[in-house]
């Protein structure tokens, strides 16, 4: 009988500490509802599902607990049974995994308006590359990474000359204006999370993998690393600060590009031969 008592207080115990618990999402900064909404779906179905089980758990050692003379009978099959629960067990699973295709659907399609933001990531430290005024962004190569380079830009691409560079710094935003954020890692794996923004997206060596989002308010939100990373994993943080349109511009104008960038190295080389 106490195992009956357990059972239907892990039950009650589960239920209320969700209910009272103050442990919930930061609120949403992007338009990612709907994976919110997949969550949440999940969350009651399962919650449902383990009361359920869990409570006829009880029910069974309480029905068909052991007493004195009783003895079991061995009815293995019941066909109404099995049908009911199939039936039932797939809609549930069905119920769980629809949303997600639709969400999923839309992950992969990013709008043809939304602007690139590249995001490099390094042990353990975040950089930044936006394409210039010709809104292309330059080859890169993780082989040319160093001190000077830390984005590895071929030096030689008229594409990538324009593009501005943000080494260990914040990335600003305008808000409401889609991203297409395509993320690079130049040693390990890393994972671009910035929980407001809900979307994330691992970052692979070798390869440029992307996600898209579209910031909904201003604000200033805090990066994490999301992939085991090393010894600095839980240090790997940085900024998104999500602006007006007004700042960001302001934002902008500060930014050096690459060739700006590369140009001090350049002179101190020539410099370096005359001596
Ligand atoms: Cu980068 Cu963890």
């Amino acid at each position: 009988m106490a195992i009956v008592l357990v059972l239907v207080l892990v039950v009650v115990g589960s239920v209320l500490f969700h209910l009272l618990s103050p442990w919930w999402w930061t609120p949403i900064a992007s338009n990612w509802s709907y994976i919110d909404d997949t969550i949440i779906i999940t969350f009651w179905i399962t919650g449902a599902v383990f009361s359920a089980v869990v409570l006829f758990m009880a029910y069974c050692v309480l029905r068909f607990r052991h007493r004195d003379g009783n003895r079991a009978a061995y009815e293995p099959e019941n066909r109404k049974l099995e049908s009911w629960l199939t039936i039932v067990t797939a809609v549930g699973v069905a119920a769980m995994l629809v949303p997600g295709l639709f969400v999923w659907s839309r992950f992969v399609t990013v709008p043809a308006d939304a602007t690139e933001v590249e995001v490099v990531g390094q042990q353990w430290q975040w950089n930044f590359r936006l394409p210039g005024k010709d809104g292309k962004l330059g080859r890169a190569d993780t082989r040319i990474v160093s001190v000077e380079n830390p984005l590895g830009l071929v030096p030689d691409d008229p594409a990538g000359q324009d593009d501005i560079v943000v080494e260990a710094a914040d990335l600003h935003l305008p808000v409401d204006k889609p991203v297409r954020i395509l993320l690079r890692s130049i040693d390990v794996l890393h994972d671009f999370y910035v929980p407001e923004f809900r979307a994330k997206m691992d970052m692979i060596p070798g390869s440029v993998t992307y996600f898209w989002f579209t910031p909904t308010r201003t604000g200033t939100f805090e990066i994490l690393c999301a992939e085991l990373c090393g010894q600095g994993h839980a240090f790997m943080r940085g900024v998104v600060m999500v602006d007006t349109q007004e700042d960001y511009l302001a934002w902008l104008g500060e930014q050096q590009t690459f060739a700006q960038l590369s140009a001090p190295a350049q002179t101190s080389s020539v410099e370096g031969k005359k001596d």
